[in-house]
């Protein structure tokens, strides 16, 4: 029977050495939603996120893309990942590749695209992200802002079913940060379903449906934005949320 969820998680558990970092997570996700995940470092935001295209492979639980259970012995990673973008927080940009080369390799080599085709399409997802005319300069001839731009762009030529995104402003200088939420939130109108990793609590207000606050293998609590920010229920939600805005002076209001 179809689901209703493009993504459903279930009591994911992960476990390095002695340090148990997953503890039963359960999450589902519906076609066109936007989840932000906040919480404190190293509580397993980004393990998890690195779960669900199996480049980290949990111990325990299950996770479904669509009706294609992704933690299934002998499931074709390639398959999977084709439908799942992610952009990392230091870009991972190939430094030795133009912007065009770099959105193009995959439609390339993953998809066996002939070349014309996969640089109309790789020019359309630049144009996209606003940088059509950066197609020929290379990584370090880029901001940052511009550079995570492009890898937004090659995970999007790719044309996935989901986007994740972990800490996708966190490396970037204040003033280059707009311009990469900004993306996001045309992304999030046109009904991609994301995940995303964040501390940008005035964007996951804005514009993600639903915050997941994480803690220590966890989820803690999650809610609509008016919910969670607003009204914490439990009382270490409310902790972490004063802490961000000591830190940052901000508060997502
Ligand atoms: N490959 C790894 N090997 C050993 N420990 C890891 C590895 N990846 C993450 N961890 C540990 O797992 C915990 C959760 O990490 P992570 O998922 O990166 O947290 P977050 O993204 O919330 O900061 C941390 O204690 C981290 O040190
Ligand atoms: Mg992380």
């Amino acid at each position: 029977m179809a689901s209703e969820f493009l993504v459903r998680i279930h009591d994911l558990h992960k476990r390095y050495g002695h340090e148990e970092v997953l503890k039963g997570v359960s999450l589902n996700v519906r076609p066109g939603e936007t989840k932000a995940i906040i919480g404190p470092s190293g509580t397993g935001k980004s393990t998890m996120l690195r779960c669900i295209n199996r480049l980290t492979d949990p111990d325990q639980g299950q996770i479904w893309l669509e009706s294609t259970e992704v933690t299934a012995h002998g499931v074709d990673l390639n398959k999977i990942r084709q439908q799942i973008g992610f952009v990392f927080q230091d870009f991972n940009l190939f430094q030795h590749l133009t912007a065009l080369d770099n959105v193009r390799l995959g439609l390339m080599k993953v998809k066996n695209m002939p070349k014309d085709r996969a640089t109309e399409l790789a020019l359309y997802e630049l144009k996209r992200v606003g940088l059509e005319h950066k197609a020929n300069a290379y990584p370090n001839q880029l901001s940052g802002g511009q550079q995570q731009r492009v890898s937004i762009a090659r995970a999007l030529a790719m044309e996935p079913k989901l986007m994740l995104f972990d800490e996708p402003t966190s490396a970037l200088d204040p003033e280059l940060i707009g311009e990469v939420l900004k993306v996001m939130k045309t992304l999030a109108d046109e009904g991609m379903t994301m995940l995303i990793v964040t501390h940008e609590l005035g964007f996951a207000r804005s514009v993600c449906d639903e915050i997941i606050f994480m803690e220590k293998g966890f989820i803690v609590e999650q809610g609509s934005p008016e919910q969670l920010f607003n009204n914490p229920k439990q009382p270490r939600t409310r902790e972490f949320l004063s802490k961000l805005s000591e830190l940052y002076g901000e508060s997502p209001a």
